[in-house]
């Protein structure tokens, strides 16, 4: 999966205000939405996807959504799913909505969307360095499956990506 985080772990976050969660929206990523989409992009990544890169991903029909409460764009999510087998290529919270609980229910409705096109498994990439993913990716059942060297970019080199599975069914 996608590039670098900038934050870093905070063990005093507070709990996640599952009112919060219940009030959001997935909806299909359209081309309209992808500058927002972009601006936190920009924001989470040290090294962000490009803007044609969603717009291809929209073009190519993979499965891409955006998670909206109350007008808000508050994250976004891209998916192929081929062969029985999702491959989960970003998701993303804005920095200013993380800690509350959207990323998990972000990957929950990947993982819904996955099950319901068929996919067996679940694939991603995580950096080695963004232990934030790693936690949520853990919680939820994934499983590390191999190691992709020098996978991303990096300041002043390259950053290995830790390869994770989830079965689906
Ligand atoms: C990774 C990401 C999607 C998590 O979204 P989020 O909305 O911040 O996460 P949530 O509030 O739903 O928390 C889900 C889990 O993540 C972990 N987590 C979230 N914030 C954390 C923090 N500040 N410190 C430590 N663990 C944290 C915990 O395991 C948490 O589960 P818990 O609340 O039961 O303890 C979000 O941080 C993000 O968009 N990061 C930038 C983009 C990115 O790195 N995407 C993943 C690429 S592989």
């Amino acid at each position: 999966m996608v590039l670098n985080r900038k934050q870093a772990p905070n063990l005093n976050r507070s709990a996640p205000d599952r009112g919060l969660v219940s009030a959001l929206n997935f909806q299909p990523m359209r081309l309209e939405d992808v500058d927002r989409v972009m601006a936190i992009e920009r924001h989470a990544y040290e090294f962000p996807w490009t803007e044609g890169i969603f717009r291809d991903c929209i073009r190519a029909g993979y499965y891409c959504c955006v998670l909206v409460r109350e007008d808000a764009l508050l994250g976004y999510g891209v998916m192929a799913v081929a062969v029985e087998e999702a491959h989960a290529l970003n998701l993303c919270i804005d920095p200013q909505a993380q800690g509350q609980g959207y990323g998990r229910a972000l990957l929950d409705h990947l993982m819904r969307k996955a099950r319901l096109a068929g996919a067996a498994r679940m694939l991603l990439e995580v950096r080695v360095s963004n232990f934030i993913a790693q936690a949520l990716y853990a919680s939820v059942g994934f499983i590390e499956i191999g190691v992709r060297r020098n996978y991303y970019p990096d300041r002043g080199g390259r950053e290995d990506a830790i390869v994770l599975s989830r079965m689906m069914v």
